[in-house]
């Protein structure tokens, strides 16, 4: 089976957790495109959504869904969205398509972050498999990277790629990230950091693993 059906069988997974009559919140990337399909069969039933990304966005109102900006809701039931890594305790590595900020910013409107993945993203420790995303603001870029490879890292400028919010992208290598939480106060301390891809604060409260034997559910 190969990590599209893995992806698509964890997206139709997390439909059960939709309520009828909610806003839900929704990231961004290839297994939330096919969480958006599949809720495509909701849509006469749910009052719409809040996406994460300018593509979400298209994709949401292509199935007829309605799109609410996030000053227009005080708070979600659930939030939907992928990683690029997950340890077992749902903290995870996000940002992969540089939506990371909004997809902070929705998520922390959720009473619950469902995670929908393929195995391939869970991990032991964060930093094992992937870069962490770091959102910069451009003229902070070179001053961030300095401070990054203090910490320990080997930050490389996302060449050619400018976030929904007008921003720059550091990935950081060689960065293993024991102490989640304290690490991703510590990296949105530094001046002109906008957020980094590190979802410890905004945990994951459900994890949706699509295998081929069934999608499995850690919660
Ligand atoms: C985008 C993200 C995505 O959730 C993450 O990159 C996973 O993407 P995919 O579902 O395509 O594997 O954080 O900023």
């Amino acid at each position: 089976m190969d990590q599209l059906e893995l992806k698509k069988i964890a997206a139709r997974a997390a439909l059960k957790y939709v309520k009828p009559d909610t806003i839900v919140g929704v990231g961004s990337g290839s297994t939330v495109n096919c969480f958006i399909e599949a809720l495509g069969e909701m849509a006469g039933k749910i009052k719409g959504a809040v996406a994460a990304s300018k593509h979400s966005e298209e994709l949401l109102r292509q199935q007829g869904i309605d799109v609410f900006s996030a000053n227009d809701v005080s708070s979600l039931d659930v939030y939907i969205d992928g990683a690029d890594e997950i340890t077992p305790q749902g903290y995870m590595i996000k940002g992969g398509g540089a939506a990371l900020t909004r997809e902070k910013i929705v998520s922390s409107l959720a009473k619950k972050f469902i995670c929908i993945v393929d195995a391939s993203k869970q991990v032991n420790v964060l930093g094992s498999t992937f870069a962490l995303p770091v959102e910069v603001i451009p003229m902070a870029r070179s001053y961030v990277a300095r401070q990054l490879v203090a910490l320990g890292g080997s930050p490389e400028y996302r060449e050619g790629v400018v976030t929904d919010n007008g921003n720059v992208i550091l990935d950081v290598y060689n960065f293993k990230i024991l102490e989640p939480l304290k690490m991703e106060q510590t990296i949105n301390n530094i001046a002109g950091v906008v957020t980094n891809g590190i979802f410890a604060q905004r945990y994951a409260n459900v994890t949706i693993v699509g295998t081929p034997e069934g999608a499995k559910v850690i919660e």
